[in-house]
């Protein structure tokens, strides 16, 4: 069970500028640190639990492949913990307008687009993502009770 490399990759790309972020100093330095708190166990909860059920989707097959069990156990503790990610989506954007703020201040562009980057990852995440993995769930509990009757 892995998850979609496109995925994996936004996640590294956004967490190595807030690494750089973090080491800035002053004000700006603060924001960023201030947002790792929440965001590293964020992403992490998202890399153990949210993500992997996408990488079941695929264009080419109906029949689902791989350890059908581990990922709807995976998406029942997926639903479970949604409204805590969603929570920890709202303290992320709002940890986000400080940094966007201080970032404007000492006009660092990179960390202004990031926020921006930052708040359209979540937002997809909410919209697309999140739903599309619980969906991933509930196709394989139909299927498998297809394949029993
Ligand atoms: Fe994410
Ligand atoms: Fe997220």
């Amino acid at each position: 069970m892995s998850i979609p490399e496109s995925l994996n990759k936004e996640h590294l790309h956004l967490h190595e500028v807030l690494k750089r972020a973090v080491k800035e100093e002053g004000a700006l330095g603060e924001a960023a640190r201030a947002l790792m708190d929440v965001l590293h166990p964020h992403f992490e909860k998202e890399q153990e639990i949210a993500l992997p059920p996408l990488g079941m989707l695929t264009l080419s097959d109906d029949v689902p492949k791989g350890d059908i069990e581990g990922v709807i156990a995976l998406t029942d503790r997926f639903r479970q913990e949604l409204p805590r990610m969603l929570e920890e989506h709202v303290a992320i954007t709002e940890r986000l307008e400080a940094l966007s703020r201080e970032a404007r201040k000492v006009e660092k562009a990179e960390y202004s687009d990031f926020a921006e980057s930052l708040r359209h990852h979540a937002k997809i995440e909410e919209e697309v993502m999140y739903p599309a993995s619980l969906l991933v769930g509930s196709y394989l509990r139909l299927w498998r009770s297809g394949k029993k009757s």
